[in-house]
């Protein structure tokens, strides 16, 4: 905490240098999933209705400190105006005159979007010089973009030192969604961790078996837990060298008062592709020409049962090949009871990261859970345990 929000700064007549997250997924001209978008909206309105002027810097995609034109901001500034409901101003460089000139040119209540702020080495660099460009062009900082808040970026960092600084709409409410799930969260607790490697991971792992009740291991970090407790894993995505570290993690879980979850049953198929012939086996009885690509719904009915017991869900990553049908089986019902708990009140659901949305999306659910967070790799590694250089130069 020690961050302020953005009612607690006089915004009225200020120019308000706001940090958002539009990294969002395109299809040519065509925002795919608006949700990023979306959900900044509420504070650009906050800030207008404290009499404030909104001036977004943002990122789009990885120009690696170069001009690239197709990852232009420009490209995302219909979809923005469209949320927001009014035209939104556009300048061609974040710092210098262009953007000076659009700020200058900016009405009292009015919203601009600068260029991608990638498109200056300084920014990943966050160096000081350039974080100094920007803080020349407004009032007041304030980070909207957790999703963002892994990077020690120039603008979602460096320049949090050089204004008043606070925290945007959606980054308090997910700063407060994910304490809810973590920090404070009400008991027993059960994270699902799915994905395909346990070394992506190993991190996450190790912080969540001192935090949590229940660990579910899902999706191909499965197969290398199973397989470091002799199971046959036949050709399934599976990390073996890493059966020691599987075994290191268990140990601990055990001294933490954490109990892991692996699958008890798996669907298998001899091929990687939709609607392949698959059959349901025991979790240590994968034949030798068969891969692991779900778990099986003696799986899926323990799993209901943990979540009947908890209060409290944390949910990153899929527990099979969702994308294939009907590889899409477990997450789906998993997710599914897991919704119809958050819906009776019984249990707090809070998702994020990588391919969890998509998943919950799939599956229907998404808009029971508790929280969905805009964050990747930032939640990923909040989950981690680690300090984000973007909330923390807030405090
Ligand atoms: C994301 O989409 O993960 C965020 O916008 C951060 O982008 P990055 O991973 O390129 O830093
Ligand atoms: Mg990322």
């Amino acid at each position: 905490m020690g961050w302020k929000s953005l009612a607690e700064l006089d915004l009225a007549g200020k120019k308000v240098l706001l940090r958002v997250d539009i990294n969002v997924p395109m299809e040519g001209e065509r925002v795919l999933d608006t949700t990023r978008i979306d959900r900044i909206v509420p504070t650009v309105k906050a800030i207008q209705a404290a009499g404030g002027s909104a001036i977004l810097l943002a990122h789009f995609d990885r120009p690696k400190g170069k001009v690239v034109p197709e990852m232009s901001l420009s490209r995302v500034l219909p979809a923005l105006s469209a949320a927001l409901g009014e035209d939104v101003a556009f300048a061609s460089d974040c710092i210098g005159a262009p953007a000076e000139a659009a700020v200058a040119a900016l009405p009292k209540g009015g919203v601009l979007l600068l260029e991608n702020t990638r498109f200056h080495a300084g920014e990943e660099a966050n160096d000081p010089a350039f974080a100094a460009d920007l803080a020349k062009l407004g009032d007041i900082y304030c980070n909207d973009a957790f999703s963002a808040a892994h990077r020690a970026h120039a603008s979602t960092e460096g320049l949090a030192r050089l204004l008043p600084a606070c925290a945007g709409l959606l980054m308090a409410e997910e700063l407060s969604a994910l304490e809810a799930a973590l920090t404070t969260p009400e008991r027993p607790v059960v994270a699902i961790v799915g994905g395909a490697k346990v070394s992506s991971k190993l991190d996450l792992l190790s912080n969540l078996i001192t935090k949590v009740d229940y660990l579910v291991i899902g999706g191909g970090m499965a197969n290398t837990f199973l397989a470091a407790n002799g199971a046959d894993v036949g050709k399934s995505l599976c990390e073996h060298d890493l059966a020691p570290t599987a075994r290191a993690i268990t140990e601990k879980a055990e001294g933490a008062g954490c109990t892991i979850i692996l699958p008890v049953d798996v669907v298998v198929a001899r091929e990687f592709k939709a609607n392949a012939a698959h059959e349901i086996v025991a979790a240590d009885a994968c034949p030798p020409d068969a891969m692991i690509l779900d778990a099986g719904p003696a799986t899926v009915d323990a799993l209901a049962e943990v979540f009947a017991k908890c209060k409290t869900l944390v949910w990153n990553g899929p527990l099979g090949a969702f994308e294939l049908t009907p590889f899409d089986a477990a997450t789906n019902a998993a997710a599914q009871a897991a919704a119809a708990l958050s819906r009776a009140g019984a249990l707090v659901t809070v998702a994020g990261g990588g391919d969890t949305v998509g998943a919950l999306n799939h599956a229907g659910v998404a808009g029971d859970f508790t929280y969905i967070s805009t964050a990747g790799g930032a939640f990923l590694e909040w989950m981690e345990g680690k300090t984000l250089p973007g909330v923390a130069a807030l405090g």
